[in-house]
């Protein structure tokens, strides 16, 4: 078994020594005030240790790393029929790109992308108001990281809803395919809403933990969602959750992940770990530039990669 205390504590330390590290998303102006210094990481493994390192304990913006949380929730309410209005194919293209939905007539790649992610958004609207809908998949993280305290940065959120330009085009040319069902800005404001949920790598990484874990909550624990949906949500997190730097991911760490703009990734080694890691400079991809090497390195020390061979 590897010494994760020590490999967490080590590769804080050679995060801590990085003089390059990527440039801060500035598209939303309160992210582009995050001081790019904050490493942060840590890892839950199966049997419930918790181990941290860095910022681990402050709260940062999870923006697209929402979408896993998000997607669980849509498929909880209207399972396997979200796949008609959703595909399950790497897009290649950019987060925020709207080429592919002319040709595929409206109909999103991917949950993963920000087009996917508006139908995810409007799915889980569906005979709520909006501040329910928001509401309810926060108390849904609240109960996977087992910590009340999580909130949302309506500064982050407003911000977002002031400049998401292309979002609003993304939800109004899918309106015009009848692919979303809901007024564009309802959704775009439940969107918005998940986008800027603050969390800290801790209540992250525990967040993550039914990913891990088949699908329960903790070891022996709670079922959250069953074994198969556990193992497909990884599969796109693993195809898809890095955008069009998710080969790029699969290569260099070899675990289902999903980034943010805030500079979070949330990673799943399934049966292993669910590992939380935060730099807020991004890389030419847009996803964490330290976050991604710390995770390389922690797939190497490990051997937890889903293509190596169990160690
Ligand atoms: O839609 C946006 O632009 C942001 N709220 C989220 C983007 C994001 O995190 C992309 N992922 N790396």
């Amino acid at each position: 078994m590897a010494d994760i205390a020590r490999i967490v504590r080590e590769v804080a330390q050679e995060m801590a020594a990085q003089a390059e590290r990527g440039a801060v998303a500035t598209y939303i102006p309160p992210l582009a005030k995050v001081d790019p210094q904050h490493f942060g990481i840590c890892i839950v493994t199966a049997e419930g240790e918790v181990h941290s390192a860095g910022d681990a304990e402050e709260p940062f913006s999870i923006q697209s790393v929402s979408k896993v949380f998000a997607l669980t929730q849509a498929l909880g309410k209207i399972g396997d029929t979200l796949w008609r209005r959703v595909g399950r194919e790497p897009s290649g293209t950019p987060f925020n790109s709207i080429v592919q939905l002319e040709r595929e007539q409206g109909i999103p790649r991917n949950p993963f992308i920000n087009a996917g992610a508006l139908v995810v958004a409007d799915v889980n609207l569906a005979g709520h108001a909006p501040r329910v809908a928001i509401g309810e998949l926060l108390r849904f993280i609240r109960y996977l990281a087992e910590d009340e305290t999580i909130l949302i940065d309506e500064h982050v959120a407003r911000s977002e809803q002031e400049t998401g330009f292309r979002n609003v085009a993304l939800a109004n040319y899918m309106r015009a395919f009848a692919n979303l069902t809901h007024a564009p800005e309802l959704t775009l404001g439940v969107y918005f809403h998940q986008c800027a949920i603050a969390m800290s790598c801790r209540q992250l990484a525990m967040a993550g933990r039914y990913l891990m874990l088949g699908g329960l909550l903790e070891p022996g624990g709670a079922r959250v969602i069953s074994a198969q949906r556990a193992r497909r949500i990884n599969a796109l997190m693993l195809t898809c959750g890095h955008y069009d730097a998710s080969g790029d991911f699969a290569f260099r760490v070899g675990l289902p992940g999903k980034s943010g703009v805030g500079g979070g990734i949330l990673a799943v080694a399934p049966g292993k770990a669910s590992i939380a890691v935060w730099s807020p400079g991004l890389n030419e991809n847009g996803n964490s530039l330290l976050g991604t090497l710390a995770l390389e390195r922690i797939a190497e020390a490990t051997g937890w990669s889903v293509f190596s061979p169990p160690r």
